[in-house]
C-alpha cells in the first residue's frame, strides 16, 4: 500500500507537493479551535496499518504548532498507524539549546522530551541547530535525520545568477557549515565567516575581520532570518570592505515583524528562502531534499 502523507497547518503545502511528486496518497486532518482557544484535531483518513508521513513546521505561532503536531502524532499512533515519519521542516526552540542565563529553560530539551512521549519512528528536520546536541535520536526518542536545504538554495542561485567571482559568507561561526555547502554547490567558491555578537534578540554586532571581498559579489547564507538583524549588519560590514552585489539565501525565512521591508531596503540583488516556512521569499522548495531522505526510510 502507498504511504499516506498528511499535512498540519504549517505543512500542508509540502504534504501536497510530496504526494504529487512521489505518488503518495494525500490524506486529510481537520484542525480547528474551540471558542476557549483549545485545539481540536480529527484525523479523517484511515491510518490503520499504514506508513504515515506527517508534515508540519513548528512556525508560525510555534506554541500552537507544537500542540497541533504532538496531538496529531499521538493520535496517529493511537489509531494504529504502522510506521510514523514526522517531517518537521522547521524545528522551533532549537536556538535555546543551553542555559545561557541562570534559571532559563533549555527549551529544545523540553520539546524533545515531549516528542519522546509520542513515539514516532523517524523525525526528519531541516538545518536544525545541533551544535550542543550530540545524540538527537536519543534526545527525541526517534531516528533523527537532520538534512539540509542549502543545496536546493544553491541550485536556485546557480540557475538564476552568474556567481563565478563571488565569495560565500556565513554571518557567524555557526554558519560555516552552510557556507561550505553553498560554496560547493556553486562550483567550489571561496567561503568565509564573520564574527557575530548577539546583544539582544533584536540586536547583533557583526565584524568582518580578515575577509577579502573588495570589488567582489557576495553570497550570504544563513539557516534562519528572523528579525533580519544579522543579515543587515553583515551587509553593512561587508559593504564597508568594498563588496559589490549581495545575494542572500536562507533556509528558514521567519521574517518576523518588519524584517522583510528592512531587508528590501538593503538593495540586494537576490533574497531567497525555502518553503520550510512560507514567506514572500519562499522561492525554493525543500521537497526534493525531503524525498531523498524519505527514500531511505520507506
Ligand atoms: C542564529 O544563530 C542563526 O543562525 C541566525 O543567524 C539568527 O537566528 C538570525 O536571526 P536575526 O535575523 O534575528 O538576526
Amino acid at each position: 500500500m502507498k504511504p499516506l502523507v498528511l499535512g498540519g497547518r504549517n505543512g500542508d503545502h509540502l504534504a501536497v507537493e510530496l504526494a504529487f511528486l512521489k505518488g503518495f496518497e494525500l490524506g486529510n486532518i481537520e484542525v480547528k479551535k474551540f471558542p476557549d482557544g483549545e485545539i481540536y484535531i480529527r484525523v479523517l483518513s484511515d491510518v490503520q496499518g499504514r506508513d504515515v508521513i506527517y508534515v508540519n513546521s513548528l512556525q508560525r505561532e510555534p506554541n500552537e504548532a507544537i500542540v497541533e503536531t504532538l496531538y496529531t502524532l499521538d493520535t496517529l499512533r493511537d489509531l494504529g498507524a504502522r510506521k510514523i515519519i514526522a517531517v518537521i521542516p522547521y524545528m522551533s526552540y532549537a536556538r535555546q539549546d543551553s542555559r545561557f542565563n541562570p534559571g532559563e529553560a533549555v527549551s529544545i530539551q523540553v520539546l524533545a522530551k515531549l516528542f519522546k512521549t509520542v513515539k514516532v519512528d523517524h523525525i526528519i528536520t531541516i538545518d536544525m541547530h545541533l551544535h550542543r546536541i550530540s545524540d538527537p535520536s536519543a534526545l527525541f526518542g526517534a531516528n533523527f535525520h537532520n538534512i539540509t536545504g542549502v543545496r536546493e538554495l544553491g541550485k536556485y542561485l546557480k540557475k538564476h545568477h552568474s556567481l563565478t567571482n563571488a565569495v560565500v559568507i556565513g554571518p557567524d561561526e555557526e554558519a560555516e557549515q552552510w557556507a561550505k555547502i553553498m560554496a560547493e554547490e556553486l562550483g567550489g567558491l571561496e567561503y568565509s565567516v564573520l564574527e557575530k555578537t548577539r546583544l539582544t534578540a533584536e540586536r547583533v554586532v557583526v565584524e568582518a575581520k580578515g575577509v577579502k571581498v573588495e570589488g567582489r559579489d557576495v553570497v550570504i547564507v544563513d539557516d534562519i532570518i528572523s528579525t533580519g538583524g544579522t543579515i543587515i549588519e553583515a551587509v553593512k560590514a561587508l559593504r564597508n570592505l568594498g563588496a559589490k552585489d549581495f545575494y542572500v539565501a536562507t533556509v528558514h525565512p521567519l521574517l518576523v515583524g518588519d524584517a522583510f521591508s528592512k531587508l528590501l531596503r538593503l538593495g540586494l540583488r537576490e533574497l531567497v528562502g525555502t518553503n520550510t516556512v512560507l514567506s514572500p521569499i519562499s522561492k525554493v522548495s525543500v521537497a526534493p531534499a525531503i524525498i531523498e531522505a524519505l527514500s531511505k526510510l520507506i
